[in-house]
């Protein structure tokens, strides 16, 4: 993905990003034109790949002419003017917009096929992927449609909903592309979210801690609260590391996931990609215990009545990241049964956290695999924060807005470049668990 340069001028906020234009064979394919145009005009650098169908309603040479840059049809053209390979490309992208989106499109992405230029540039790409779907109603209402644009929301692709107006078959319902205008900002909004330009390492769900191999000890976590952080801080334009124990959740789009199973991976994981992050979620359930040993076969349940099991803690990942932190913003997570203030005060003292998410499982309809969630947030000046019963979704922009004044105290690095990853060094000394 290109680098941001964020801080455009007014006349040209788009300036040095890189669009692709991904349009497929719909009707309102005429209407991609005046969307490349007005991204140009805005100074985006835009790059236009055209379905075979779309070249039925509106011809390549148009879309070159508008865009400036040679048009990509099928995967195996060659492009006279620079060899553009669909990774290439992918890599180059700042976002990636579809334009118009076939129900036929959005189907084969949802579905993990990538059979043509169009699609094997989305699959390959990590930046973020806006499809502007339109069809005829009954297509777009249909079950499996919808059914396929949630899917592809929850894996972090972005939609801007079609609006409800006269179609192209005469008919009045919804399905109409937006106006290009609406479209064009959308895109600007996006290219200049909050968090873009930042890098964001987020820990997310359980650990695991095998006691042999066909047993471990490991927690209710689900990972909801970490993945709803992750999609969040990518939908705000950050780029996002999400360094994940076993979950039953689907990697979200655009955003580099790292899996993990014990405490000491997610702590080997962590350390490597810390330096160059400007801030860590730390939203994981890490198991601080872990047997002492791990029996490599199989213990055998005959002839025991008991079995006692020797614990050690595992590396204290988030005191760890405290104490390296230097100035990348680091927010704790703590889930509890009972909530004591001078315990969480103690706590945040030890680990160096800027911010400590506290939250108390045992509520009913929050915490554990639960879709919604009550935290409280604990500040290192003595205040603190109850928010009502949310959806993490929702909880994730929240405490995504309480973070943001701490980030942009610590100035991003004008078009920053990859940070070399850093060695990775072996857990200090054992402490007790967090
Ligand atoms: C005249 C005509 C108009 C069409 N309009 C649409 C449309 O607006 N939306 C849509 O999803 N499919 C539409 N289709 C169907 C698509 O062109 C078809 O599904 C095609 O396979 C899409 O290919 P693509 O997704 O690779 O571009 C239309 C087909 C025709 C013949």
């Amino acid at each position: 993905m290109a680098a941001g340069t964020g801080g455009a001028s007014g006349s040209e906020p788009l300036a040095g990003r890189v669009v692709v234009v991904g349009i497929t064979g719909g009707i309102a394919a005429y209407k991609a034109v005046e969307v490349v145009s007005r991204l140009r005009r805005l100074g985006a650098e835009v790059h236009v790949v055209m379905t075979r169908a779309a070249a039925r309603f509106v011809t390549p040479l148009t879309l070159q002419t508008i865009s400036g840059n040679p048009v990509v049809t099928g995967l195996f053209s060659r492009v006279t003017r620079w060899n553009v390979e669909h990774v290439a490309l992918a890599e180059r992208a700042d976002l990636l917009l579809v334009v118009p989106a076939t129900a036929n499109v959005v189907g084969k992405v949802a579905a993990g096929i990538a059979d043509d230029f169009l699609t094997t540039t989305i699959m390959a790409c990590r930046a973020p992927v806006v499809f502007c779907p339109s069809m005829n109603f009954r297509m777009y209402e249909n079950p499996v449609f919808q059914a396929n644009m949630a899917r592809l929301t929850e894996l972090g692709y972005h939609f801007i909903p079609p609006e409800t107006g006269w179609l192209a078959e005469g008919t009045v319902g919804v399905g109409r592309l937006p106006d290009p205008a609406r479209i064009v900002a959308e895109v600007v909004h996006l290219l200049q979210g909050d968090l873009s330009g930042r890098r964001v390492l987020v820990t997310a769900g359980p650990t695991r801690e095998m006691i042999d191999p066909v047993r471990f000890i490991s927690n209710p976590s689900s990972g909801k609260m970490g993945y709803a952080l992750a999609r969040a801080a990518r939908a705000r334009g950050a780029e996002v590391i999400l360094v994940s124990g076993p979950t039953a959740l689907a990697a979200p789009g655009g955003v580099e996931l790292v899996r993990v199973e014990s405490a000491e991976e997610m702590y080997r994981a962590v350390m490597e990609r810390l330096p160059g992050v400007d801030l860590v979620l730390k939203a994981a359930a890490v198991g601080d215990w872990r047997p002492r040993r791990t029996h490599p076969t199989k213990v055998k349940k005959e002839g025991r009545t008991a079995w006692v099991l020797e614990l050690e803690p595992t590396p204290d990942i988030l005191a760890e990241v405290g104490r390296r932190k230097g100035k990348t913003v680091v927010v704790g997570f703590a889930a509890e049964t009972e909530v004591s203030e001078p315990e969480v005060r103690a706590k945040m003292a030890r680990k160096n956290v800027d911010l400590l998410v506290v939250n108390d499982v045992t509520r009913a309809e929050a915490g554990f695999a639960s879709d919604r969630n009550q935290v409280t947030l604990f500040w290192p000046d003595g205040t603190r924060e109850d928010l009502p019963l949310m959806t993490k979704e929702e909880l994730a922009h929240r405490i995504l807005d309480r973070v943001k004044p701490l980030l942009d105290r610590v100035k991003a690095p004008p078009g920053r470049r990859e940070a070399a990853p850093g060695p990775v060094q072996a857990p200090p000394e054992i402490r007790r668990g967090e």
